[in-house]
């Protein structure tokens, strides 16, 4: 009986940084087609030639920035005169932030009562003497563009990797921005069933001592995943069902753990979406059923259907959606309709609260 038992000091678990979201593994499986392509966009920077700007699409959870990140560690290794930077234009969201954020991965300090302007001539000058690759995550998300205009004219050698959820993107950019821009887009599909086995199983043999898996128990995560389409619900349900597993000092993880790992996943979602009120329950549902809409047009729905909210009122309750993430929010600068704020209903498929 105790034989099967964990004892207090022993754990199923190896190393759990493996598992967190921002972990960058070795190798990168089944993104090879996707890497080669993105490092030939910056094959000419080699040369001392100018390289691609690339805009890279496609759902939550696929791997597009894990396979960025991999290949910038790459390129630093392999040399020091393309410099690699990396903003995530959630948390950077302004000109302003980006070259403040610049300034410090390239180590200048003096950034203090300094200006937009004064900080981009720093930065300017810096990797003006190298060439240089950038990666804006998130692009969609910052409110100004106008770091995009400086680093396109007056950066010499670069490849502006841009990286967003949703391929319209690029095509609603002001047009000024977008012939200058010329960007090619390249589309991350979703994982199949066998590839997102293949991937979590690196994951598994690095976070987990050797053999504590159930084979069944693991394969019914795998296809949970692939359902889900998003890696990172299944590295949650590995660690979560690790943890149970635990919790009781069972030496192997069970199809039981799982079971209960996935419940705790689903109730998440309805536990998320009970915060809501009745009325944001309403505006949830009719985003739902009319995604991809403009803010307008989606307003115009909620009036017909006898929603009483100003215009106003009604933009705040989007904001509020948004921030739960029980939507999408796009907002494109420019483009023939001027500023326009695309809305879309999105599962639950940003884990990192967890
Ligand atoms: N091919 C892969 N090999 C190893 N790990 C992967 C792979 N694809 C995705 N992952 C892992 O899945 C998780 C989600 O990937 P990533 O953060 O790159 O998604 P994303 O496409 O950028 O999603 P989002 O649009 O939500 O930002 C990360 O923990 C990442 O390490
Ligand atoms: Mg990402």
């Amino acid at each position: 009986m105790f034989d099967k038992m964990l004892s207090s000091d022993e754990s199923l678990f190896l190393d759990t940084v493996a598992l967190d979201y921002d972990y960058i593994p070795k190798l990168i499986p089944h993104r090879e087609k996707e890497q080669k392509y993105i490092a030939n966009c910056m094959k000419p920077l080699f040369s001392k030639r100018n390289g691609k700007n690339l805009l890279i699409h496609g759902l939550s959870g696929v791997g597009k920035t894990v396979a960025c990140k991999h290949i910038l560690q790459e390129l630093e290794e392999q040399t020091d005169s393309i410099a690699p930077i990396f903003v995530n234009c959630w948390q950077k969201n302004t000109t302003y932030k980006i070259f403040l954020e610049l300034c410090d991965q390239l180590n200048y300090r003096f950034t203090q009562n300094k200006k937009s302007s004064e900080l981009f001539n720093i930065v300017k000058d810096i990797l003006n003497k190298k060439s240089v690759v950038f990666v804006f995550d998130e692009i969609d998300k910052v409110e100004d563009l106008d770091f995009l205009y400086s680093i396109l004219e007056e950066i010499y050698r670069k490849t502006i990797i841009m990286i967003s959820n949703h391929k319209d993107w690029l095509f609603n950019l002001d047009s000024r921005l977008k012939s200058r821009l010329i960007a090619e887009t390249l589309e991350f599909n979703p994982y199949d069933e066998a590839e997102t086995k293949d991937i979590l199983q690196q994951r598994m043999r690095y976070a987990f001592v050797s053999g504590v898996w159930d084979k069944e128990a693991f394969n019914s995560i795998a296809k949970k995943t692939a359902e889900l389409e998003d890696i990172r619900s299944g590295l949650y349900l590995m660690k979560e069902a690790g943890n149970l597993a635990e919790d009781e000092a069972s030496k192997k993880i069970q199809i039981k753990h799982v079971q209960n790992a996935i419940k705790k996943l689903n109730d998440f979602s309805i536990k998320k979406s009970d915060d809501l009120d009745s009325d944001a329950h309403a505006l949830l549902d009719l985003i739902k059923s009319n995604s991809g809409l403009k803010i307008g047009e989606l307003f115009d729905i909620y009036q017909k259907q006898g929603g009483q909210a100003s215009y106003k009122t009604f933009q705040r309750k989007i904001a509020k959606l948004e921030q739960g993430k029980f939507i999408s929010v796009e907002k494109t600068a420019g483009g023939s309709e001027g500023n326009t704020t695309i809305v879309r209903y999105s599962q639950i498929k940003k884990l990192d609260e967890f």
